[in-house]
């Protein structure tokens, strides 16, 4: 289940990052009127910016995994912890006698999460807690974005609505509060580092960083646009490789005054599905590894997370990419087509899903991806990296107001007029038979395959259904035409709702929507940047971009062309055929707001209803944890090797007598350290966030609550010799008392 949402940055090098309505603001802030609301310092491009990065890593253990919405991929350790990052854009203060902890311009927050997306029930958390944090004004529903890298190998459970609750089995408390607590104490860092400095704006490109995964849905676009994106640039045809980079930059001689800045907001598209579907170790895919790489090349000594330096990898129009780049092809042991391309419209091998699986660019490195994530990773903190240090190139200063708008949309009910004057309508959420067929990156369970719109593939799902969700109307069936519907979720409201039909529709510079696919985002892009142009808000070099998922989950957004086809994406644009257009027109109508001093405030749907008081959660609580007669807690099972040295290359492992990480989730923390004897004393080197080490966890007895770890060190090239040792953190819980904390340590080893 690949979730969405997304938003928009808009940029302009000239005009800066706009916002919001005067008036819609001015009832948060206190402050000069409309007219005086262009502040001087912004307009020639200095802010106050502020960066901060906090953990959100979930429980690793037991629980299912966001993204392919596959039951069995329930987690058994960590390979690298979730990260949050936070960014803000301020306009300094218009009141040089007020408090400089809270400067009177308007700002922008934007938080880019190592989750699948976004999720309202998750901002609405966020939201109140930096109100009670900054009080109303500061940070609020209109200025704030939280979008997801659309990664699909982190914790689960913690979105609000039913649908993608099903794998997980309900709610999961402990991985939601993890999400919303990070976000906030990033937020504190960020708001905390607040200093003068400059945004500067550049794009590149990424070549090889991704492909096409519905090629065929894509060919239903028109020729004559189509046209128009064959290799420009580097892009070309039904992929972007467009890149858009905003560099943070500190002013006056203090920290980031070098060509790579305080950090930056990098702009791409592609699946976080480097790490396949088998996979059950936590990790932040290939936009999670390009900010471990960015950041430990900028302070390679500082822990993974707990560096300044802060590479924010931004999803994009991410709907029909993918990163494995090779294709997909059949694996089918035994049949005439193993190893072959897969059947291409249907994305099938032998009539069937399940076998087709797209191949990342170092597929036959390793068995879960871990490689191709490594190199999709580096080519994205690469071609940042060549952007900012390459002079010749210059990036553009960005300049102007700090603006944002926001409005929600019940998008069950959204009518308006297309460009030709007809007027259409959105429909209640569906999902098309072709959802239950999955991707390429991750196929589905049951027996769909994609660009079918037969509405009786499997006599199974024909009887369930109608007890799963409501019998779709007339009516439903008809606006949702020519999608064949699976499941009516927007008329499933019990036990709660299924998907949502309110979403957040905002522009920062930082709007959202669905996952769009690649031409639906052009056409959002043209279609907003047209409009900021025709407004006279931005000049003839306005810049935008498309960031997501984000705030609210609402699957794709594919064209009308494209719908037709209904492979996975168009039959998970839930809200109907028009669902594009319905986006283009809101995001247009908002254009206005985001004018230096804009006049009245939009109209605005209500707030979509929180779900989470009445949410179901199937996830039981640790029982106890005992270590085996005669053993305690921490003690060595298996050791590392003392006998000989390791050589690069070699993985040094230990396993230890273990509790549940449930216990303990060691948020800013890790459950492992590697350390190193330096002059005579301890020092750790490596944390559980650094891809060489992996922790895994094994339940051994559930009715004598007994455990193992494995800790392993794959020692790398640039290691450097010396003595060793890793140690395992545990926490484990007793069947009467408290929580209580234990160390294990392996003998010291060598490396050469
Ligand atoms: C913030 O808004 C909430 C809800 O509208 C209100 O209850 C609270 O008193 C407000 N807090 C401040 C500091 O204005
Ligand atoms: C596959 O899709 C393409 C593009 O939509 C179409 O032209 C072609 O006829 C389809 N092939 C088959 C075998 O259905
Ligand atoms: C994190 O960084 C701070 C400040 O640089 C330092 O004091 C602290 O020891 C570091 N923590 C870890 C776990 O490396
Ligand atoms: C994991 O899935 C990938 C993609 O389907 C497959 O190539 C690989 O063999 C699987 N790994 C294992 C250990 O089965
Ligand atoms: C630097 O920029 C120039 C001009 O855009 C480009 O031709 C060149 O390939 C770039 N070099 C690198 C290393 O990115
Ligand atoms: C307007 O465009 C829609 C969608 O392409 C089409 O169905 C409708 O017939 C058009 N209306 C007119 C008056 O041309
Ligand atoms: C399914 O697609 C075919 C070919 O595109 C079309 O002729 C047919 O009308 C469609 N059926 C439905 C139920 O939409
Ligand atoms: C942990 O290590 C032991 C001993 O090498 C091994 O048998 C076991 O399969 C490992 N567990 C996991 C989950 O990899
Ligand atoms: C490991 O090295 C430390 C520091 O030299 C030493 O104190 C300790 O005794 C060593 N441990 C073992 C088991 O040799």
């Amino acid at each position: 289940m690949h979730i969405p949402l997304v938003s928009a940055l808009l940029l302009s090098p000239l005009d800066a990052l706009h916002t919001l309505s005067a008036q819609y603001f001015a009832s948060f802030l206190p402050g000069p009127p409309p007219s005086a609301n262009v502040n001087t310092g912004a307009a020639d491009g200095a802010y106050l910016l502020g960066l901060g990065i906090a953990d959100i890593t979930g429980p690793v253990v037991e629980t299912n995994m966001m993204g392919y919405a596959s039951l069995p991929q329930t987690d058994t350790g960590l390979h690298m912890r979730q990260r949050v990052r936070a960014f803000i854009v301020a306009e300094p203060s218009l009141d040089s006698g007020s408090d400089s902890d809270s400067p009177q311009g308007e700002r922008i927050l934007l938080l880019n999460a190592d989750i699948a997306m976004g999720d309202s029930g998750v901002r609405r958390a966020l939201l109140a807690a930096l109100a009670a944090e900054f009080g109303n004004g500061t940070y609020h529903k209109g200025n704030v974005a939280f979008v997801g890298t659309h990664q699909h190998s982190g914790v689960g459970g913690y979105l609000e609505n039913l649908l993608p609750q099903i794998t997980s089995l309900g709610f999961h408390r402990q991985t939601f509060d993890a999400i919303v607590a990070g976000a906030l104490l990033a937020t504190k860092r960020a708001h905390a580092a607040l200093a003068p400095g400059a945004l500067s704006l550049g794009t590149t490109t990424v070549p090889g960083g991704s492909r096409n995964r519905s090629p065929t849905a894509y060919l239903a676009n028109p020729a004559a646009e189509r046209a128009k994106y064959v290799a420009r640039g580097g892009e070309g045809g039904d992929q972007e490789w467009g890149m858009s980079v905003l560099r943070f930059a500190g002013g006056g001689s203090g920290e980031g005054t070098g060509a790579d800045g305080r950090g930056f907001l990098g702009f791409f598209a592609v699946h976080g599905t480097s790490i396949y579907e088998n996979n059950t170790l936590v990790s932040g895919d290939n936009k999670g590894m390009a900010a471990y790489l960015y950041e430990s090349w900028m302070q390679p000594k500082a822990m993974p997370g707990n560096g300044s330096y802060v590479a924010g990898f931004v999803q994009g129009a991410v709907g029909d990419t993918s990163p494995n780049t090779l294709g997909a092809f059949c694996e089918s042991p035994g049949k005439p087509y193993d190893g072959l391309p897969c059947v291409a419209n249907s994305s099938t091998c032998g009539g069937t899903a399940q076998q087709c699986h797209g191949r990342g660019p170092a597929f036959a490195a390793d068995a879960y991806g871990f490689a191709s994530n490594a190199v999709i990773g580096g080519l994205q903190a690469r071609a940042v990296r060549d952007l900012l240090h390459n002079t010749t190139a210059g990036l553009a200063r960005v300049r102007g107001s700090v603006r944002s708008v926001h409005v929600y949309v019940d998008m069950a009910t959204h009518e308006f007029a297309l460009p030709n004057g007809t007027r259409v309508g959105t429909c209640p959420a569906a999902m098309g038979f072709s959802f239950a067929g999955g991707t390429t990156d991750g196929p589905g369970a049951f027996d769909f395959v994609q660009g079918d719109n037969k509405t009786s593939q499997n006599p199974f799902w024909e009887i369930v259904k109608a007890f799963v969700t409501p019998e779709p109307s007339a009516a439903q069936k008809a606006c949702q035409a020519p999608k064949p519907i699976l499941l009516n979720t927007g008329f499933a409201h019990e036990p709660y709702e299924w998907s949502p039909s309110t979403v957040d529709i905002q522009m920062l510079k930082v709007g959202n929507f669905g996952e769009l696919t690649t031409m639906a985002g052009r056409r959002i892009r043209e279609a907003v940047r047209a409009e900021l142009i025709a407004s006279g808000i931005l000049g003839d070099d306005a810049h935008v971009v498309v960031a997501g998922p984000a705030n609210t989950y609402a699957h794709y957004i594919a064209t009308r062309e494209e719908y037709s086809v209904q492979r996975y994406e168009g039959a998970s644009t839930i809200y109907g055929p028009y669902t594009l257009e319905a986006y283009i027109d809101k995001y247009t109508s908002l254009v206005p707001f985001l004018a230096d001093a804009p006049v009245g405030s939009p109209p605005s749907d209500a707030a979509p209803a929180e779900q989470i008081s009445k949410a179901i959660s199937l996830q039981t609580a640790v029982d106890f944890d005992a270590a085996p007669i005669g053993k305690h807690f921490g003690q060595i099972l298996q050791d590392v090797v003392t006998s000989a040295p390791y050589r690069p290359g070699e993985t040094a492992f230990a396993r230890f007598v273990g509790a549940n990480p449930r216990n303990n989730l060691r948020l800013e923390g890790t459950y492992l350290t590697v350390d190193q004897l330096v002059s005579g004393s301890w020092e750790a080197v490596r944390s559980d966030s650094h891809p060489s080490t992996i922790y895994r966890w094994t339940r051994e007895s559930t009715i004598l609550g007994t455990s193992s770890v494995n800790v392993s060190w794959t020692i790398e090239s640039d290691a450097s010799p010396g003595v060793y040792r890793i140690k395992y953190f545990g926490d484990s819980k007793p069947l009467i008392g408290s929580i209580s904390e234990f160390v294990g340590t392996s003998s010291n080893f060598t490396v050469a």
